[in-house]
């Protein structure tokens, strides 16, 4: 061993090398005396002292790092492993941007064993530490001190490291290139290879989940040294990492840390922030910038251009108005109401479109070839007869309704073919634009994908009171808007096409159509006035989302959410509805002059991740995984772009292209044809003592504001599954880690709770959380208090993958029972994204 060295020497060394590398190119020397390159981030730390030991704990060396980089002096290689450890120092923490200066008890390890040094020198690779390898050494000291061998102990800690950091965590769902890295120039702009880039994210995200957890950016050096501990008997046992006196879940946590990091890195990417060697990295990883940035563009230019054409076409549909259905007692003021719903298979519907019409057999309630409307009043007793004439179980659930569990119509109360059910209840809550679906176990997509559900329109004094005060519109200028997206076979021109429904792999990801349908029609047309004019905006999409706004940018005003009317109304220039989800907007058609047109589209968006990830295809897989341990193998580098185009991609790209979520659509026209003086003046705030204007905070709670946690994640059905190859991977998508069993109740709560939930969305896609019997309200997004539409009570709403939405609801004591809550991407829910509730006293609560 060259004990030479002294921090001089080092220094020495530096420049020397520095010198050699400026005179360009002659610097190469013999190999035994290699120095070793390292570089130490959690951002790239400057100043740090790193100490080198061998084996038995004697110090060889001490360097100095500098903006992330060091140089281990020339050394012979003779220990059976070296561990590197670093105090003081600073960095720039990468989550906050805030100046970090460490301590002499804040540093950084690694440990690498003689053949790892060895192999490093001769490939003239840099070693590196991280928060990882931090941890990574504390769990080989651990079990060397345990008397395991140092293979073993290597092999073992890297495995424990992988369990608990690395898989599902991975904001593209399983990477194979996501793996323990102890190498790599983390300081470097361009990452050397799939591996480094995985490992530099990891490393980054270490920092955005001290910050996500809401402590300051150096308790990052806690957080690590809390996880060794944890870890060193082998599992996560759970730690309470912010100190607030509960365990947190290391791997849930540091998994919404790494989707936050990507979610920020792709939103950089959209405002063009992001240098060529983040986009190279991006890439790497598997994510396709490319389309994500281009496939914006590309396609807002096409919606342009359909636009275009629909506000000159001559062809367009007439907008079909819904039926109202008509109370059975025959008494429509009476203050109950019966309505029979019979659900059809082979009910033929006419689907008319701008090329014309064509035949297609749907599942239909009482044969009427459009969805139906059931119109009622607040403190109604309603009899609601379920007729099930299909081949299999249904039911019918009433969705946003806060209603008795055996009334809910969940999948645990079937009703088989032949028969019936009277669903009776009494409700009690505030004018809404509610619905109503099929709810049968595991068959909830395909029902309401074939035609099964209808419209339920609430309405209750505050409403009615309005609309006769000229503060709402109502009548003809109140129009519900049912909006589905559907495949059909065949083509335009055919006179028959039947639905097809899951036909391709993607589909399990959910269920996207080509074909939106509103009301029934494609592009379809209204006749509006120069006046004020309502529309209950449903998306009754099985799992697309849509960002609805008018074709001339006009902005329009949200006036209620699922669950009823805003306080004060919000004017938007366009709105996101994830599937389930239901607003009421007012245009203001004033601003026109009659023969003007306008449409309503759906904007392009960036919408599934999954849709951006390279490596889904059968092709790309087995390249990745082959050599992704390969530094910068050129092919891995050139290929992973043509990967994402290539095989693997067709299909996923050309339904990305065509239909897939996210895509701009054109949804109806406007034609304003009538000139009509203004008699309606918008409400600005809802009278005092709504109960719809009450909102909750946190000190509403009845538990202390212990908040209710779900987590939504994807994965690969069997272990391994992707890297396996070949073809599309099929996805599981669970809650807390569970599917859903109906023999199961997973949360218990008490009758007349009100609680916080927190839920939590760690997979590479927007998943839309339904809870039955409850109405919402969101209290943040990630932290951030809700504002806007955000103020409205919701059964349903979006959580973007790295999101934590926290909303508050009051569990009504009446409403006591089993009940689900669920993402409402329909065949999310079908394979099991659900689970029940217990709303009971508590003497019932404990058994199950
Ligand atoms: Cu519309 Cu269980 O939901
Ligand atoms: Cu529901
Ligand atoms: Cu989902």
């Amino acid at each position: 061993m060259n004990i030479k060295t002294t921090s001089k020497m080092v220094s020495l060394s530096l420049i020397a090398s520095a010198f050699l590398v400026g005179c360009g190119g002659s610097a190469s020397v013999e190999a035994e005396v290699t120095p070793l390159n390292g570089s130490i981030i959690k951002g790239p730390i400057d100043n740090a002292t790193i100490t080198l030991k061998d084996a038995t704990g004697r110090i060889i060396a001490t360097t100095t790092s500098s903006k992330g980089k060091f140089q281990l002096p020339e050394m012979d290689v003779n220990s059976e492993y070296y561990t590197l450890e670093s105090t003081n120092g600073n960095y720039e923490d990468e989550a906050t941007k805030l100046p970090v200066t460490m301590s002499e008890t804040q540093g950084l390890k690694t440990l690498l064993s003689k053949s790892e040094v060895e192999a490093m020198m001769n490939s003239k690779k840099t070693l590196a530490m991280t928060p990882e390898t931090t941890i990574y050494t504390a769990l080989v000291q651990e079990a060397l001190l345990n008397g395991k061998d140092l293979n073993t102990a290597m092999t073992e800690s890297k495995n424990v490291i992988t369990t608990a950091l690395i898989d599902g965590t991975s904001p593209l769902s399983a990477m194979p290139g996501d793996t323990f890295l102890n190498e790599g120039d983390f300081t470097s702009a361009f990452p050397e290879d799939q591996s480094e880039s995985f490992a530099r994210n990891r490393a980054i995200s270490m920092s955005y989940m001290v910050r996500d957890l809401g402590l300051s950016p150096d308790k990052v050096f806690d957080v690590i040294s809390k996880i060794s501990e944890d870890l060193k008997d082998g599992t996560l046992d759970g730690v309470d990492l912010d100190g607030d006196g509960n365990d947190d879940n290391v791997t849930e946590e540091f998994g919404l840390a790494r989707a936050n990091l990507f979610q920020d890195t792709t939103t950089k990417l959209r405002n063009g922030e992001l240098s060529e060697g983040q986009i190279a990295e991006l890439q790497l990883m598997g994510f396709d910038t490319d389309r994500f940035n281009n496939g914006l563009v590309d396609s807002q230019k096409e919606l342009d251009e359909e636009v275009q054409k629909y506000l000159a076409s001559t062809t367009l549909p007439t907008l079909n108005v819904l039926p109202t259905m008509v109370d059975e007692d025959g008494n429509e003021t009476d203050a109950q109401a019966t309505y029979t719903l019979s659900a059809n298979t082979d009910v033929n519907v006419t689907i008319e479109t701008p090329d014309g019409s064509w035949v297609t057999p749907m599942w239909r309630y009482n044969n009427n070839p459009l969805p139906l409307v059931i119109r009622t009043q607040r403190g109604n007793a309603m009899t609601l007869n379920l007729d099930n004439k299909l081949a299999s179980d249904s039911t019918i659930h009433w969705h946003g309704f806060k209603i008795p569990a055996d009334m809910d119509g969940g999948p645990d109360i079937p009703v088989a073919p032949n028969e019936t059910k009277a669903y009776t209840f009494t409700m009690d809550q505030p004018a809404a634009p509610l619905w109503f679906h099929p709810h049968p176990d595991m068959e909830t997509g395909k029902q309401v994908y074939m035609g099964l559900a209808g419209v339920y329109l609430l309405e209750d004094n505050i409403t009615k009171t309005l609309e006769a005060d000229n503060q709402l519109p109502s009548g003809d200028k109140d129009t519900v808007l049912l909006v589905q997206d559907r495949r059909f076979d065949g083509a335009v021109g055919d006179a028959v096409r039947n639905l097809t429904y899951m036909d391709t792999d993607m589909d399990a990801n959910g269920m996207l159509g080509d074909t939106i349908l509103v009301n029934g029609s494609v592009v379809p047309k209204q006749e509006v006035s120069t006046t004020l004019h309502r529309f209950r905006l449903y998306n009754v999409s099985n799992a697309r989302n849509y960002k609805f706004a008018l074709s001339d940018g006009s902005k329009f005003t949200v006036i209620g959410t699922d669950g009823g009317l805003l306080d004060k109304p919000v004017e938007v220039e366009s709105i996101t509805l994830g599937a389930a989800e239901r607003v009421e907007i007012v245009i203001d058609f004033s601003k026109y002059s009659t023969g003007d047109k306008v449409m309503l589209v759906s904007q392009p968006f960036n919408g599934d991740m999954m849709a951006m990830m390279g490596s889904m295809g059968g092709d790309a897989n087995s390249r990745m995984n082959g050599d992704s341990g390969m530094g910068g193998d050129p092919e891995m580098n050139g290929e992973s772009g043509s990967g994402m185009n290539g095989t693997g991609m067709d299909s996923m790209g050309s339904m990305e292209g065509m239909s897939g979520n996210g895509a701009g659509l054109s949804i109806m026209r406007f034609d304003i044809t009538t000139d009509e003086s203004e008699s309606v003046t918008l409400y600005t705030e809802l009278p005092a003592g709504a109960e719809i204007k009450t909102r909750h905070t946190a000190d509403d709670t009845t538990n202390n504001g212990v908040e209710r946690q779900f987590l939504m994640t994807m994965g690969n059905m069997e272990e391994g599954g992707m890297a396996q190859g070949g073809g599309m991977q099929q996805m599981s998508f669970v809650i807390n880690g569970k599917t859903f069993d109906p023999n199961r109740v997973d949360e218990f709560i008490e009758a007349g709770a009100t609680e916080i939930w927190s839920i939590r969305n760690m997979s590479p896609m927007a998943h839309p959380f339904h809870a039955h019997a409850i109405q919402y309200q969101i209290l943040s997004r990630n932290g951030v208090p809700a504002t806007g539409t955000d103020l409205g009570w919701k059964d349903t709403f979006l959580v973007q993958p790295g999101e934590t939405v926290k909303v508050i609801g009051k569990f009504e004591a009446i409403n006591t029972g089993d009940y689900m809550y669920h993402c409402h991407i329909l065949e999310h829910e079908d394979a099991g994204m659900m689970g029940y509730f217990r709303v009971g006293d508590t003497g019932q609560l404990g058994v199950q």
